[in-house]
């Protein structure tokens, strides 16, 4: 509109869309690292977006972040839709509740009067533990739903910060850190390149079933977020919207 055409941000839109591979951008004015209200208008922005394709699209799965927190908030609650269904894209408990895509999806649920399925499990099993856990019916059943999925919506991280504020393992923060990880989404992590580096071992959805869904949106923005979105769009999935802020866009076309 008139005033994205004002601040240039139509231009950057589609710098950012050839940079990344994407076919949709949004980028909001300002930098959310400097103004905590920024975050809030991607969230906005994220929730009207996702609201035009719940008539189409049934079942979603969410992750966790402050950036997703944000989008829960702005999903409207007078439109209700019983034959909705929000999926918790991982089993987490490493974060802070309110963060948790457990909490997120469950708040999706609530305002849309969608049904929600969560999953309550650490965020780092041990290998055995993990065995035996994916052979649970009740993960099984939660392995369906990632394979059914049509909507994907996530946060993407900065790794090293991910990494020390879900109390990680010294084990696992040194293959973060050894592998070069800058980036992570939905339990994985990347390097400058896009390669996985390290996987969180907790029940979750898979990159392949991310792949396979009809649309994806990916929220984050700040320019300290420049070079974990940079390594995240090296592999993801070209029917994916990115909404982001001004300072993570500036960042990104400096970068390149
Ligand atoms: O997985 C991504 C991160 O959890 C994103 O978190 O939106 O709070 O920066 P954030």
């Amino acid at each position: 509109d008139f005033m994205r055409e004002m601040a240039g941000l139509s231009d950057m839109e589609k710098q950012l869309k050839s940079i990344l591979g994407i076919t949709r951008v949004l980028i909001l004015p300002q930098d959310s690292d400097d103004i905590p209200a920024v975050k809030a208008n991607i969230g906005k922005e994220a929730a009207r977006l996702l609201e035009t394709k719940f008539p189409l699209y049934k079942k979603i799965a969410v992750t966790g972040g402050s950036t997703m927190a944000a989008i829960s908030k702005e999903i409207t609650a007078d439109k209700k839709d019983a034959s909705l269904q929000f999926i918790a894209a991982r089993g987490g408990l490493g974060e802070d509740v309110l963060h948790q895509a457990n909490t997120i999806a469950s708040l999706f649920a609530e305002k849309t009067g969608g049904a929600v399925k969560t999953l309550y499990l650490p965020d780092h099993l041990s290998a055995e533990a993990y065995e035996m856990m994916m052979r649970e019916p009740v993960i099984k059943e939660m392995m369906e739903l990632y394979d059914q999925t049509e909507v994907v919506v996530h946060g993407i991280g900065n790794a090293e910060e991910i990494a020390l504020h879900r109390k990680s393992s010294v084990e696992e923060v040194n293959r973060i850190r050894n592998g070069g990880a800058v980036s992570e989404a939905f339990g994985y992590y990347f390097d400058k390149e896009g390669n996985v580096v390290y996987r969180i071992r907790t029940a979750g959805i898979q990159m392949e079933q991310v792949q396979n869904a009809p649309f994806i949106l990916a929220v984050a923005g700040g320019r300290s977020k420049a070079t974990a979105i940079l390594s995240y769009f090296k592999i993801a999935p070209p029917q994916t919207t990115l909404i982001t802020d001004e300072g993570a866009a500036r960042k990104i076309i400096e970068l390149t």
